[in-house]
């Protein structure tokens, strides 16, 4: 797949800015884009020239650029061919994946397993499984029990619903996909939170269709501009409870007001992490015709893949028709399991909510101790800071994290254009004592690019 000169361009941001040579700069940049896989294996880089015009700068800096890639193994040339981007070979698989035990991954947002808890809901699933033999095992919407218990979850918390009203996914990001191959086709204009959950970025841009960012500030969410946008997309996507990476919780009186013109997708997979106080009221009580998702991903264990929507019934039965050319459906003991969690109530769990405050103070500490340049507003739930450097050198912090032991998720990760170069994500999800090991290796990373060493210090390219 040829990638062309503008969406390279685009893909890179702000490149310019930060320490350190041009050249070196632009190689970090389009390094992390490949190991964050936003340049897809096997894609084919525009010509130097192509790319010197439209990032307005020299053929030589994007010569040495491509060269010192190709040189650390991250792009392949031949002859009268154009570059291709590739992996080293050396890199070992582990450190590919991003599991290197000796790195410590900052990268994911998502909370180790309750195994006690679980191991119980298991066991109560198997001794109801036998219920389902004598049928074939295939629940177009899900399990009746499940629908069951996450429209009881919907109500204790306020807002009545039947159970013909969900559909029980594999996740949210399944729920997602599901929704946006439904409801768009290409070139259709999606409105999105700008940072937002980077996975939904890519769900809208594999259908094709435009985003139209509108910012999530440091003081929330702008109604007017959100009612603007509406107007010219074909569909909302929203995170207004602990969002995904800002932490923040959208006030009442804005969901109150918001009325947006187009159908509008509200995720809630954070909503059961309110860590100073309730869990938000579910969106649909103040906008009936939300289309709800959630999921048990963040408040038990994404290993259980379980998540749904909430919709009308002709709008699931649309969902469905859609889902039958790739999936059948979802693991029957998992639901049964789920089941029981939700109607125990354990997505709420105290131990576990007292944990993630504790590490979220560790980690503001260890941040206060060790970068004290960096902005990190606290959030009142959720699972992650999101962290506001001086200077815009998140990628390329980023790219050098693992030789200090850190994998950490760069803030263009989370937007388009190349914006949020100044902020990364740091999530809370380990003890104390890792998260404060993390911070200190970043710590020296990010003065290693202050006194622009890191050549120096990583001869050899990491995942
Ligand atoms: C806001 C948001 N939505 C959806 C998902 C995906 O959740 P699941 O694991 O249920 O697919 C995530 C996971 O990080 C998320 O942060």
């Amino acid at each position: 797949m040829k990638v062309s000169s503008h969406v390279v361009a685009g893909m890179l941001g702000p490149w310019q800015e930060g320490p350190g040579p041009a050249h070196q700069r632009l190689s970090d940049r389009l390094r992390l884009l490949v190991l964050d896989g936003r340049l897809p294996l096997g894609s084919v880089l525009p010509s130097e020239r192509d790319l010197a015009t439209a990032l307005s700068t020299s053929r030589t800096t994007v010569g040495t650029a491509y060269r010192t890639l190709v040189e650390h193994g991250y792009l392949a040339t031949r002859a009268r061919a154009r570059a291709a981007v590739r992996l080293p070979h050396d890199m070992p698989p582990e450190r590919r994946a991003g599991t290197d035990p000796a790195i410590i991954d900052l990268s994911f947002a998502a909370p180790a397993a309750p195994g006690e808890v679980l191991h119980a809901a298991f066991a109560a699933a198997l001794e109801q499984l036998p219920r389902h033999f004598e049928r074939h095992g295939y629940d177009r919407n899900g399990t009746a029990e499940l629908r069951e218990a996450v429209a009881h979850w919907y109500e204790r918390r306020g807002l009545p619903t039947a159970p013909d009203h969900i559909l029980i996914t594999n996740g949210a990001q399944h729920a997602l996909a599901l929704l946006s191959r439904t409801l768009l086709s290409p070139r259709d204009h999606v409105l999105i939170d700008h940072p937002t959950y980077p996975h939904a970025i890519s769900t809208f841009t594999q259908v094709r269709a435009r985003l139209l960012p509108v910012a999530v500030s440091a003081s929330g969410w702008d109604t007017a501009q959100l009612h603007a946008a509406g107007r010219s997309a074909k569909l909302a996507y929203l995170i207004p409870d602990f969002h995904n990476p800002t932490g923040l919780c959208m006030p009442t009186s804005v969901r109150r007001s918001l009325g947006l013109a187009c159908p509008t997708v509200i995720d809630e997979t954070m909503t059961d992490l309110a860590l100073d106080g309730a869990s938000p009221e579910p969106f649909a009580i103040h906008m009936p015709t939300a289309i709800s998702i959630g999921s048990v991903s963040k408040s038990i264990w994404g290993g259980l893949r379980i998540g749904w929507i909430r919709a009308t019934p002709s709008l699931l039965e649309r969902v469905q028709q859609t889902r039958y050319a790739t999936d059948l459906g979802t693991p029957l003991v998992e639901q049964l399991a789920t089941a029981v969690l939700l109607n125990e109530g354990r997505t709420r769990r105290p131990g576990t909510l007292e944990q993630l405050r504790t590490q979220r103070d560790a980690l503001r500490q260890a941040l206060t101790e060790h970068l004290p340049g960096l902005h990190a507003p606290r959030p009142a739930g959720g699972l992650t800071l999101w962290a506001t450097f001086p200077r815009p050198i998140s990628s390329r912090l980023a790219a050098i994290a693992p030789d200090y032991g850190v994998n950490i998720a760069a803030g263009p990760r989370f937007g388009i254009g190349g914006a949020f170069e100044r902020n990364i994500r740091l999530p809370y999800v380990l003890p104390p004592d890792r998260l404060t090991q993390a911070i200190r290796g970043l710590a020296q990373a990010e003065q290693a690019l202050t006194r622009g060493v890191t050549g120096a210090h990583s001869p050899a390219p990491v995942a």
